[in-house]
Order: structure tokens, then C-alpha cells, then sequence
């Protein structure tokens, strides 16, 4: 199981301090939610808040594009400092034509999906991706409840893909969903209130031994 702590719910005057604190807790990536105010009705940070963090850090910047026409935007990203990218399937012209474009700077990645969206909708981009997203929440705000019907479309993206394949899953996970998720075959967790609110480091373990209970 990879964590990767969303710092939408990070207090962004200290975020420094806080990346640090989630990179000694243990995580070894880090979810940065990047939103237009188009394709979702929120706006968070791009790349030059990005690239400011960078160097503070070795956690692997996992970076969540919830943006209209995401093609425009991949250098800025891999110029920042991205280990991986992904987009929505739902927000990109071409998706095929933006995770090539992603992969020609060597960075990974990832095609992400909505609560309404089907399988059917990503499933011919998945030999071409390294990792699918699947919404637990509809993007744009932290704090969400988990929708647990999405569990149905993560087990039927892990049949399709087998047992390596990295199936991510964002939004409302908590100590009390993280068990179902991984156990519907999602490998890597996004977690940003239950990361951000509170003590960090004791969140981190909380998630870390709700995760390991269920055997993963
Ligand atoms: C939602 C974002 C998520 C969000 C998760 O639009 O993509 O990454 O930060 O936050 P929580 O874990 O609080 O639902
Ligand atoms: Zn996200």
C-alpha cells in the first residue's frame, strides 16, 4: 500500500513544516490537487507552488490534475518537479495524445476517473497509463463523505489489470474506509483531511494500521 497525503487540507502557511512531517511520519508520496474552477468548481494551486516545495522534499509528487485542457499545462508540471501526472478522462480532448505527452518527458502517468463515469470509460486507456484513479468523492472540495460504490469499479479495474497494476483511490478515505478499499484492490490512497486535520504524524500511523489490518 503507497500513501499519498493530499495537501488540500494542508495549512498553507506552514506548508513546508507540513510536508516535512508527512515525509518523517513515513508517506512516500505526495498528492497535489490542482484545480481550475472550470472542471471542477474550486481553485487550489499550480505549478509554482509546486515548485517551490520541491526541494524541500524526496516524497514522490504525485500531482492530480482536475484542469480543462491539461495538454497545455504538462511542461509546466514537468518542469516543477512532477514524478507523476494524471489527468481526467473526462476533462482531456485526447486523453491518449496528453498521457503520451506526459511520457515524453519520462514522467509517469496516471488517467483519472468520476463517481458517475464507468469503467468502460478509462478501460481503453489502461495499457497505456501507469496507474488509474478512481474518485471516491466528485473532485473539487476535502472533506467528503467516501462513496462506497465506487469499491464495485475498483474491483473491476483490478480484474482487468492484475495484481501489480497501481489502482489509486481518492477522497473521503479514513481509518474506517481505507480497510474496504484496499480490500476492493486499491494500492495507493489518497488521504487529505485524515492526513491534515489534527496531528500528522499520529494520522499517518492511524491510516498506516487501519491499512495493515486488513493485511496489505
Ligand atoms: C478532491 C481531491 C482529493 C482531496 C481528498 O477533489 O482530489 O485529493 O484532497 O481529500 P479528503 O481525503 O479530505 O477527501
Ligand atoms: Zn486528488
Amino acid at each position: 500500500m503507497i500513501l499519498s497525503p493530499s495537501i488540500l487540507s494542508a495549512d498553507f502557511g506552514a506548508l513546508r513544516v507540513q510536508i516535512k512531517e508527512v515525509e518523517s511520519a513515513g508517506a512516500d508520496w505526495l498528492h497535489l490537487d490542482v484545480m481550475d474552477g472550470h472542471f471542477v468548481p474550486n481553485i487550489t494551486f499550480g505549478a509554482p507552488v509546486i515548485k517551490s516545495v520541491r526541494s524541500d522534499t524526496e516524497l514522490f509528487f504525485d500531482v492530480h490534475l482536475m484542469i480543462y485542457n491539461p495538454e497545455k499545462y504538462i511542461e509546466d508540471f514537468v518542469q516543477a518537479g512532477a514524478d507523476f501526472i494524471t489527468i481526467h478522462v473526462e476533462a482531456a480532448h485526447e486523453p491518449k495524445e496528453c498521457i503520451d505527452l506526459i511520457h515524453s518527458f519520462g514522467v509517469k502517468a496516471g488517467i483519472a476517473f468520476n463517481p458517475d463515469t464507468s469503467v468502460e470509460a478509462v478501460e481503453p486507456y489502461i495499457s497505456d497509463v501507469d496507474m488509474v484513479l478512481a474518485m471516491t468523492v466528485f473532485p473539487g472540495f476535502g472533506g467528503q463523505r467516501y462513496i462506497i460504490e465506487v469499491n464495485e469499479k475498483v474491483k473491476k479495474l483490478r480484474d482487468l489489470t492484475g495484481e501489480e497494476f497501481l489502482i489509486q483511490v481518492d477522497g473521503g478515505v479514513n481509518a474506517d474506509t481505507i480497510g474496504d478499499a484496499i480490500d476492493s484492490g486499491a494500492n495507493v490512497i489518497v488521504a487529505g483531511s485524515a492526513v491534515f486535520d489534527g496531528n500528522i504524524t499520529d494520522n499517518i500511523i492511524r491510516l498506516t494500521e487501519a491499512a495493515y489490518k486488513c493485511g496489505r
